[in-house]
């Protein structure tokens, strides 16, 4: 599979929430998005923003879903949020029905992905939140973007331009 791919620094957690809304206003049924990143790099806060694009009605609160697995939430497009985390004391992922919503036509938002093999996911977007070892500015986070397959790699460009065309570059 080819890549195509693309990198922003983001200053704080506002501009990853934008980040994620920017994604979220173009965003087409069907889309999976990996997050890859340690504890506390922002995938949830990116999840956030991801909702607010897709016109998730903010009353409805987007934890990060450790606890429940997976979390739905109505939108533009149905959003599901996923959270491999705890996925070491799961047998297959198919037993919570991992595999079904992959093929449901929502936004599937997978945090911690390389739990599983990139195959796992067929075509999509992968996104990787990295800290920064910069002590004076700990907010700052490198987001790195990749699409995986033709899709997806369409996809990475689109949002490339409209991450450029509004604050980021
Ligand atoms: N640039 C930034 N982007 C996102 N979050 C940031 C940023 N700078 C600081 N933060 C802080 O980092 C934390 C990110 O938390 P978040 O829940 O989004 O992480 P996570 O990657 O989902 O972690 P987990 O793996 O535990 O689910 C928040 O406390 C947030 O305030
Ligand atoms: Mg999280």
């Amino acid at each position: 599979m080819t890549t195509a791919c693309f990198e922003i620094i983001v200053q704080d957690e506002a501009q990853t929430r934008r980040f994620g809304q920017i994604l979220g206003e173009i965003a087409e049924p069907g889309l999976i998005i990996g997050l890859v990143g340690d504890l506390g790099a922002g995938k949830t806060c990116f999840v956030k923003g991801l909702a607010d694009g897709l016109g998730v009605d903010t009353e409805q609160c987007v934890a990060s879903p450790t606890f429940a697995l997976i979390n739905e939430y109505e939108g533009r497009i149905v959003l599901f949020h996923v959270d491999l985390y705890r996925l070491g004391g799961i047998e297959d992922p198919d037993d919570v029905g991992f595999f079904d919503l992959m093929d449901a036509n929502g936004v599937m938002a997978v945090e911690w992905a390389d739990k599983l093999a990139e195959s796992d996911f067929g075509d999509h977007l992968r996104i990787n939140f990295d800290e920064s070892d910069q002590t004076d500015r700990p907010d700052f986070r490198k987001i790195s973007v990749k699409g995986v397959g033709t899709d997806s790699e369409k996809f990475c460009a689109r949002l490339w331009k409209a991450a450029k065309l509004l604050e980021f570059k």
